[in-house]
């Protein structure tokens, strides 16, 4: 291990700290040691370290001890204090998206359809400063894991804005599928939300991310957000769903359908989709206008490979796309889906960030105004859709 070898750890032993591994090893411009892990059951953090070769840490703070860098992929409940305890002892993080957010009063009747979405607001607000505040108290720093921001489709699209000096006029964008696999996922208390929170903030964090482009390429900082409108649906859970079991139905107390549409301090504007109600895989793209180009950034899926399949076995121990309902017929398979949607760019970007104490293009401002979107969204869901500032720290 050379002097510039930077120690990580990973927090969290689920499908994010699975693809987190995954891309660590691609990283090939820094010497990357990965250490360990944590994640609250014994068994499965000693499973996820024995098949990788780490070694198993029982307590974060000892991993946070023993590294530079934590991996913070763990529920959205538990961003903020694993963060800011890493933050403090002079770690940087990664923290997956999203963000942080609210969830709930820690009553045990508390429920995700009925709080005060202006206290959600006030409470998510609180914990982006906080989390802020702890970054700039820091000698480390918060690179914050939105991999859109890092896929190749996004960074395409941030050249042609950056090169032919775009204004971005609106935008449109959509994540969905057919329901997340996380447990945690669909419980307020652990999610923070439901369709918006979960899905929307990918295309909506890169939807900020074009107009961040086009401020900085005009010599200022980010062109912000402004004002936002929004409605949420919970069709699954709604007494007239006809369940025919091809989408997941069971979540507790969230919406499994969104639609956010922000207005930037410039009055250009993005509409942004969120659903667990969509077949046929998972569906993410961007699709940005300008002033003077419109480009698609196809994120999932795309046409790289088309392939027919008669028989749907012969695909049995066959990958073909995220969340895809059935492998007959023709399907599009992605040949490197993790490529396809940044993961790979979004590390080896971080990691230098990290080596050479550069900002990370996804940084906890972009972060931070994620979330105060999603969460003056929410206010605007009950209020039937009006429009709501949002609170910018
Ligand atoms: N960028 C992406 O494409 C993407 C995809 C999936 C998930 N995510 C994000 O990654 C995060 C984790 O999601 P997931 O799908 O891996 O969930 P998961 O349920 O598969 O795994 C969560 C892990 O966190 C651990 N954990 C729970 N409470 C903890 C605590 N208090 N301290 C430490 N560890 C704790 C669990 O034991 C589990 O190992 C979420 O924020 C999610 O939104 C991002």
């Amino acid at each position: 291990m050379s002097d510039s070898t930077i120690r990580t750890g990973i927090v969290g032993s689920g499908f994010a700290a699975r693809f987190h591994y995954e891309a660590l090893r691609q990283v090939y411009s820094r010497d990357v040691d990965i250490l360990g892990v944590y994640s609250p059951t014994a068994e499965n953090r000693t499973a996820y370290a024995r098949e990788r070769g780490l070694r198993s840490f029982s307590a974060v703070e000892e991993l946070i001890e023993a590294v530079d860098v934590l991996h913070v992929c763990t529920p959205p409940a538990t961003h903020e204090p694993v963060a800011v305890a890493a933050l403090r002892a002079g770690r940087s993080v990664i923290i997956e998206k999203p963000f942080t957010g609210y969830f709930g009063d820690g009553s045990p009747d508390f429920s995700g359809d009925t709080f005060d979405r202006e206290q959600g607001l006030e409470a998510a607000t609180a914990s982006i400063r906080r989390l802020r505040e702890a970054e700039a108290d820091s000698s480390g720093m918060i690179l914050y894991a939105e991999n859109w921001v890092y896929a190749p489709a996004i960074q395409k699209e941030r050249e042609i804005i950056e090169k032919t000096g775009s204004q971005v006029i609106w935008m449109h964008g959509e994540e969905a599928h057919s329901g997340s696999h996380s447990q945690y996922y669909g419980i307020w208390s652990h999610s923070g939300g439901g369709s918006i929170m979960g899905k929307g903030v990918h295309p909506l964090t890169a939807a900020l991310y074009m107009k961040k482009v086009e401020g900085r390429m005009r010599g200022r900082g980010p062109i912000r957000p402004k004002a936002v409108n929004a409605q949420a649906h919970a069709i699954t859970r709604s007494p007239g769903y006809e369940d025919k079991g091809f989408l997941r139905t069971s979540y507790t107390d969230i919406e499994d359908f969104g639609h956010v549409h922000v207005t930037f301090e410039d009055g250009t504007f993005a509409d942004v989709f969120a659903s667990e109600l969509v077949q046929g895989g998972v569906h993410n793209w961007l699709e940005v206008n300008a002033n003077n180009h419109r480009t698609i950034c196809n994120i999932n899926p795309n046409t790289a490979m088309q392939t027919y399949n008669p028989v749907d076995s012969q695909f049995g121990d066959i990958y073909v796309v995220e969340k895809t309902g059935t492998k007959q017929g023709w399907s599009f398979p992605s040949p490197d889906e993790d490529w396809f949607t940044g993961y790979q760019h979004e590390m080896e970007a971080f990691y230098r960030n990290v080596a050479e104490g550069t900002p990370p293009e996804s940084d906890s401002l972009l972060g931070a105004d994620t979330i105060a979107v999603v969460y003056a969204a929410y206010v605007s869901t009950q209020r039937d859709g009006s429009a709501v500032d949002v609170p910018l720290l």
